[in-house]
């Protein structure tokens, strides 16, 4: 990687609110160095523990489906658009599994404007854009995302998930801290690792647990980063990012926001967590999100200042350099879905309606939803993974698909069945399936101790 860009980009953040401060001495490397871990022959990976394990899983899982004569609703293999309604196992589902909040990855305009690029570019940039040229559906989409965040510029990626490990590999080093709220997504965690900083939390969503943290922790390090989300995927909370913004300022952090769910669902227009709050572009200095949730096709945003953003756009790894543009065909995509979003905000709206109804159909059912806050992320929790698996697998029969969710992405003891709801959810199906899942749930209780652990 280019230092000199890495530098630059650097002073740039510090220039938005990161002083250099003068670095506390480094604990000794031999003091931090790990233990080295022997995992096996080095040209095998069948005894590498995490391959290991990851395919004992895997068998387990299908062997208690098959035993049971039931459908597994992992990797369910799928006909059709991932819309309310969806063509698997021979019949339409009810489907609650897709991010696909505003119905846009299948809608008219959408599907047209992709093809349109797909004819005059092709199906693949074939190369990065530093290297082999821009075409100008880059560049509008990201001004486009600019002007939405009232920042200098933007710049679009082929993934959410490399967008974030990319940014934050690209912007922080050892002796440099992210701090993280602890329900981060694991896409921060890897960018951290991939930096080689420091990574410490603090409790979810809590300003008081920040300023403690950085109370006792910012003055052992360079530059620190607080990366917050704007919607948490696994519990459906919302994230206090202006507060959260506010106590990072007083302690000179920089501060990145992940609107993955929160962008095309937050804000009266759809235009996210900033909208939402009525916050300043300026009180974040990084505003990351993803083009495959609601703007309904495929990769990834930053926006930021636009000296940043030239700095990342020519030397990032994995974000821009070293990787592939994104396909003509996704930015398309997402910028036909831009545009639906803006002509008809009608869409948030009814997708906060329609949350609204399946909230109090699962309440009234006395579900139990967890730490949800009523938005269109609504965790059902079934303690247990093999129950909360017998609850998704039933339903699945019962012709609703929702995923369940167990350890390592959620706690053990908190397995849960995650619903997404979408505007084009239709009130009649939300209800009957909030009947069905209160049944399914009732009929899993019965089931015996042994079988449910
Ligand atoms: C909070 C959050 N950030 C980033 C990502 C990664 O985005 P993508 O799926 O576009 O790679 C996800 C994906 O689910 C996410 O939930």
């Amino acid at each position: 990687m280019s230092e000199s860009a890495r530098d630059l980009a650097r002073k740039l953040l510090a220039g938005n609110g990161i002083k250099e401060m003068t670095a506390q001495p480094a604990a000794p490397v031999a003091a931090r160095k790990p233990t080295r871990v022997i995992r096996g022959p080095g040209r095998q990976f069948a005894d590498h523990p995490e391959v290991a394990a990851a395919v004992a899983k895997q068998a387990a899982i299908e062997g208690v489906y098959a035993s049971a004569g039931m459908p597994n609703p992992l990797f369910l293999p799928r006909n059709s658009p991932n819309d309310t309604v969806i063509r698997a196992l021979g019949t339409e589902l009810v489907n609650f599994s897709a991010y696909n909040y505003l119905g846009l990855s299948s809608h008219p305009r959408v599907i047209a404007a992709a093809r349109e690029a797909l004819e005059q570019y092709g199906a693949s940039a074939s190369a990065s854009r530093i290297v082999s040229g821009e075409i100008p559906l880059y560049g509008e989409l990201e001004q486009r995302l600019a002007g939405i965040y009232d920042v200098g510029d933007a710049m679009v990626t082929t993934s959410g998930y490399l967008t974030n490990a990319g940014v934050i590999g690209f912007l922080l080093r050892d002796g440099d801290v992210a701090f993280c709220d602890s329900l981060i997504h694991g896409s921060v965690v890897s960018g951290t690792q991939w930096a080689g900083c420091r990574r410490i939390g603090f409790r979810h969503n809590d300003p008081d647990s920040l300023r403690s943290v950085l109370k006792m922790s910012r003055s052992g390090f360079d530059r620190a980063l607080v990366v917050l989300e704007g919607h948490y995927s696994m519990d459906g909370t919302v994230g206090r990012v202006a507060e959260l913004a506010a106590v990072a300022r007083e302690f000179d952090c920089a501060v990145m926001v992940d609107e993955a769910h929160s962008f095309g669902v937050f804000g009266a227009t759809g235009h996210g967590i900033r909208e939402h709050y009525g916050m300043a572009g300026a009180d974040v200095d990084i505003w990351m999100g993803t083009l495959s949730k609601a703007l309904g096709s495929v990769g990834g945003f930053v926006a930021a200042d636009a000296d940043l953003i030239g700095a990342m756009k020519a030397a990032a790894p994995g974000v821009a350099m070293l990787t592939g543009a994104p396909a003509p065909s996704g930015i398309a995509a997402a910028l036909a879905g831009l545009d639906v979003l803006e002509a008809e905000p009608e869409r948030v709206a009814r997708l906060w309606h329609n949350t609204r109804v399946f909230d109090a159909a699962l309440r009234e059912r006395e579900l139990n939803l967890g730490d949800s806050q009523g938005t269109p992320i609504l965790p059902v929790i079934v303690p247990g993974e093999f129950r909360a698996g017998f609850v998704s697998a039933t339903l699945l029969q019962r012709g609703v698909y929702a995923g369940a969710i167990s350890a390592p992405a959620v706690p053990v003891g908190k397995e849960r069945l995650r619903f997404f709801v979408t505007s084009e959810h239709t009130e009649t199906r939300l209800v009957s399936a909030a009947e069905l899942l209160a049944e399914t749930i009732a009929l899993a209780d019965q089931l015996p101790a042994a079988m449910t652990g």
